[in-house]
């Protein structure tokens, strides 16, 4: 099969790098991919957003299957319009991505079918909004509706807090037409895990387990990023505990977007917070996370190919996925500054040597090539993931490979995995 990967960070290099191993892959592409993933695929100048140009490309080059890793096109509409053309897509529909690119969609759609999930209300008005605050009390969460690159979710200790966070959102329009709506919802203690399951629309596979660290710094401190590092699988969710979460959580959901005519063929990504009263949904998303997927391919055993490719088509899924035993960790290292403003073009040292300890894999997030060297191109730059008997060795794996990397400025967290078996 001939394959075009539409995306270039991270999660885009773990898919490629999964993906090439195929046995039924002929030729691997990725627009527009990064220096990471053009050791496993041709990387094209186009971005990630330009959907037609995308499509053009997959008519002339008789692409078979094109797998979406971002949220931004899905939510514009990738899949519908390659659909239109007769191209074969892996992602949910924009109707489907609604579950995702608006969280008042997602809260009201698991309010009406019972979905365990934080007690919420929906506002466009800042005075209602606070109104309510006063109804939940500290501390709550407020939420942009609409897609805000991981920062729209404010965890607020305070009525004073909150009350900040609805006049950022609804009325200093902090996240623009993203915030003009918004979520207030009441917080929820516990320890936070990740579901990744895959749907034809109708019918559901587990598609492993991890855990995310989202805060920038040691100890769960400073403002949230798009995750500094991912942990899988997750030794507080036992198999009776993903089956119930596949059952309450998961196969409802599916069911209830297909009997809205919106059916979900993709991964849906189910952030869970495991809380006393059982497994609550924090927010759907509507394709890989990133890092976690990234510690969980890795793990896979089966070819990822043919699963993507009958979600795609709506084909039969098989019943479960096949895993290796142990676990992987992913560490990311970031620029200078990140989440906040960084530079780029710094010049990066040591990937080889890090790739030289057997087990561990460099995958890129924000490089470039420039002059022939590998230089900075984002606020994550890479994802060092290590595969090993338990968590605890993959992490200190991944530690070893981190500390042959050097770049100037660099950061990440040193507590990824940490006190996970
Ligand atoms: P989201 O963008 O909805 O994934 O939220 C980002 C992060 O904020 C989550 O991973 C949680 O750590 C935290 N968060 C969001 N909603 C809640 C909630 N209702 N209770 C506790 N923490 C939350
Ligand atoms: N790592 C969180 C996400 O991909 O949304």
């Amino acid at each position: 099969m001939r394959v075009l990967i539409v995306g270039g960070g991270g999660r885009e290099h773990a898919l490629a790098w999964k993906l090439a191993q195929s046995p039924r892959l002929s030729a691997l592409y990725a627009a527009p991919g990064n220096p990471g993933i053009a050791r496993h695929a041709t990387c094209l100048p186009i971005r990630a957003d330009a959907i037609d140009e995308l499509a053009r490309f997959a008519e002339a080059e008789r692409i078979d299957l094109t797998v979406v890793g971002p949220e931004a096109p899905l939510v514009a509409g990738i899949v519908d319009r390659f659909e239109s053309r007769g191209l074969r897509i892996f992602g949910p529909s924009r109707a489907a991505s609604m579950i995702e690119g608006s969280k008042a969609f997602a809260k009201g759609l698991m309010a009406k079918h019972g979905v365990p999930t934080a007690r919420f209300d929906t506002f466009t008005d800042a005075a209602q909004a606070r109104a309510y605050c006063r109804v939940l009390g500290a501390p709550l969460v407020v939420k942009a509706d609409g897609l805000a690159a991981g920062k729209g979710a404010l965890v607020c200790q305070s009525l004073a807090e909150a009350d900040a966070a609805v006049d950022l959102c609804l009325e200093r329009q902090g996240f623009g037409a993203a915030g003009s709506t918004v979520v207030v919802e009441e917080f929820m203690a516990g320890e936070e895990a990740t579901l990744f399951a895959l749907s034809n629309g109708s019918d559901v596979v587990e598609l492993g387990w991890a855990q995310d660290q989202k805060r920038v710094f040691d100890g769960d401190q400073g403002p949230n990023t798009g995750g500094m590092g991912a942990s899988a699988p997750v030794a507080a969710v036992d198999a009776g505990l993903a089956d119930a979460v596949l059952a309450r959580i998961v196969r409802p959901v599916i069911r209830a977007l297909e009997a809205d005519g919106r059916p979900y063929r993709g991964l849906l990504y189910a952030g869970l917070m495991l809380t006393g009263e059982g497994p609550k949904v924090v927010e759907f998303n509507c394709r890989f996370g990133d890092p976690e997927c990234q510690a969980v391919l890795p793990r896979l055993e089966d070819d990822l190919l043919p699963l993507l490719d009958a979600c795609a088509r709506g084909g039969p899924l098989p019943p479960r996925a096949r895993w290796r035993r142990g676990a992987a960790v992913c560490v990311v290292i970031a620029s200078a500054g990140y989440p906040g403003e960084y530079r780029t073009g710094v010049p990066i040292a040591g990937i080889e040597d890090a790739e030289a300890i057997p087990g561990v894999l460099v995958f890129h997030a924000g490089t470039a090539s420039k002059n022939d060297s590998l230089v900075t191109a984002g606020g994550r730059v890479l994802g060092v993931t290590a595969a090993a008997d338990s968590v605890r060795d993959a992490t200190g794996l991944a530690y070893r490979g981190v500390d042959r990397v050097r770049f100037e400025g660099m950061h990440f967290r040193r507590d990824i995995g940490r006190g996970r078996r």
